[in-house]
């Protein structure tokens, strides 16, 4: 069984005050040494105010929810890797579809920064996922297959193997509509497929593939149970230290259960 990985994005919410009282909270919930992987995604801003909290602690990872694909210079509004790690930062966002759909991120962009991401010792989450549109027009496996095509290019078969990738069907994002899980699982082992097909098994075996879009505690114990469901990114039921938590503890059971 691959580890789970359970992360929170908080999007746009969680000033530093919030973050650091989140995070008090959170720790205090999880004892001992945490069976699956769990990160956090505050904006730039609260990413001091995490790393203070999260240095030396064994259980909760930090990620930041975007990144430049450059490295330093005349980037206005732009954060480089560097500046990340700086700020205990493990793990980077990439290609979210709010990125793609709000601020015209790109295939060949996503890319560049995953290149980045690679170079800087940072990992990438790299998100996928199609547009309701797209599914009801039957293309849910050509874009993913682009998606992944495109945003692999160039990326080492080793890399690829520990690049956490999150299936996101956009119309299941912050709308209280999940895709079921036999959707979810359905679409989890087409990624899986192209991945053995553009690399080899072997580094598909080793990708873990997290399911985004309206997972809440009530949903995460069918979606995690499923082969090729490896966690799960979540939006608005991470905001809430209590929620997000028992979303973790479906991951912790499913663990122990296995
Ligand atoms: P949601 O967001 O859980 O609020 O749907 C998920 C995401 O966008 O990563």
């Amino acid at each position: 069984m691959r580890r789970p990985i359970i992360a929170a994005n908080w999007k746009m919410n969680m000033n530093p005050g919030d973050t650091t009282e989140f995070l008090k909270s959170f720790l205090s919930l999880i004892p001992g040494k945490c069976p699956v992987d769990v990160v956090v995604a505050p904006p730039f801003v609260s990413l001091p105010a995490a790393a203070d909290i999260l240095k030396g602690n064994i259980n909760v990872r930090l990620a930041a929810q975007n990144m430049s694909d450059h490295d330093a210079g005349a980037f206005t509004g732009e954060i480089s890797a560097m500046m990340l790690k700086e700020l205990y930062v493990s793990h980077v966002i990439l290609g979210h579809s709010e990125r793609r759909t709000l601020f015209g991120e790109r295939d060949a962009f996503i890319n560049s920064k995953l290149a980045k991401a690679f170079e800087s010792n940072l990992k990438p989450i790299f998100c996928i996922g199609e547009t309701l549109a797209e599914r009801e027009g039957g293309k849910v496996e050509k874009v993913l297959e682009r998606q992944i095509r495109k945003g692999f290019k160039g990326i080492e078969a080793k890399q690829v193997g520990e690049t956490i990738v999150a299936y996101e069907p956009v119309w299941a994002i912050g709308t209280g509509v999940t895709a079921t899980t036999e959707q979810a699982q359905e679409a989890h082992a087409y990624c899986r497929s192209v991945i053995a097909d553009l690399y080899d098994m072997e580094t598909a075996a080793k990708v873990r593939i997290q399911y985004g879009g309206s997972v809440k505690p009530t949903n995460m114990a069918e979606l995690i149970s499923m082969k090729d469901i490896d966690g799960a990114l979540v939006g608005g039921a991470s905001l809430d230290y209590r929620s997000f938590y028992e979303i973790v503890k479906e991951g912790i059971e499913q663990v122990s259960s296995s």
